[in-house]
């Protein structure tokens, strides 16, 4: 990692108000977990390259090292066939730079742009379908996970990635998602779609909004399911109206839930 890109993510972990939610590549405890996450998690990278995406991403994102290495094994195999890798919920984006730098180790350059949408603004409100726990959540830290956009434009050019490779979508959900559906649709659907907003309305908002854009045999991950209540509920919600019900299953580690777009 560049000084530049260090100073970068120290700036936005300060600014998040969030800085016990990320992980310190030089930890003991990041790399056990890490060095279990690339020999658990298969898939097109090798263990030893999978394990140098999870250190360079680790200051930038909350997810497990296992969650982040089944996300950038997934994006590796997803881009093989073209369209597009959304990521509803980026934060500081380190997830989704995970799924950019597996496919340029792949292919030498990122073949399906990664989308990156957020409100940048912190996480909205939750409602009373996401549970005791979200409330308690908020009332610890009202707005949490504020990140300035500018700052995550800036981590992603330090890691040599451009507007093409990785468009950030900055707004909320129910504004930015509707906005993009041409444009998703143009570039050739989604490959890959990581849901990762925690709540209820922005889980239903970007699965009723988007799942009609994931190729047949695209691969949805969905982080929360186990994590939040809202979650799982708007999941169960918006699947049981599809005319094939994908069926759920969980990711390595229990690090979310995933399914294959069915064909219908
Ligand atoms: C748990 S964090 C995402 C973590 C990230 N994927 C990572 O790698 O660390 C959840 C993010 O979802 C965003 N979010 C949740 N609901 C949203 C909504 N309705 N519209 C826009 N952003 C939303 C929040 O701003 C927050 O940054």
């Amino acid at each position: 990692m560049t000084d530049k890109a260090t100073t970068l993510a120290h700036a936005a972990r300060e600014a998040a108000g969030s800085c016990a939610l990320v992980r310190d590549p030089a930890s003991f405890s990041f790399l056990r977990k890490a060095v279990a996450a690339v020999m658990t998690v298969s898939g097109p990278l090798s263990p030893l390259a999978l394990f140098r995406i999870l250190r360079r991403v680790a200051p930038y994102t909350m997810v497990p090292p296992i969650g982040v290495a089944f996300a950038a094994q997934e994006a590796a195999k997803a881009a093989e066939g073209g369209g597009q890798i959304v990521e509803c919920g980026a934060w500081m984006g380190g997830t989704s730079f995970a799924m950019a730098l597996a496919q340029r180790r792949r292919f030498g350059r990122v073949r399906a742009p990664v989308w990156m949408f957020d409100s940048f603004k912190g996480l909205p409100q939750p409602d009373a379908r996401d549970g005791e726990a979200a409330f308690r959540l908020m009332e610890r830290q009202p707005r949490p996970l504020a990140v300035p956009v500018d700052t995550v434009r800036a981590l992603r050019d330090a890691l040599g990635f451009g507007e093409s490779d990785a468009p950030i979508v900055p707004g909320w959900f129910d504004q930015t998602l509707p906005q993009s559906v041409a444009a998703l649709r143009a570039g050739g659907g989604i490959a890959l779609l990581r849901l990762d907003g925690d709540w209820y309305e922005s889980t239903l908002t970007a699965l009723r909004t988007l799942l009609p854009l994931v190729r047949v045999g695209g691969v949805v991950i969905i982080d929360d399911y186990y994590a939040w209540e809202g979650c799982a509920r708007a999941v169960h919600e918006v699947l049981a109206a599809e005319p094939v019900v994908p069926r759920l299953r969980t990711a390595p580690g229990a690090a979310g839930a995933w399914f294959v777009r069915a064909g219908g």
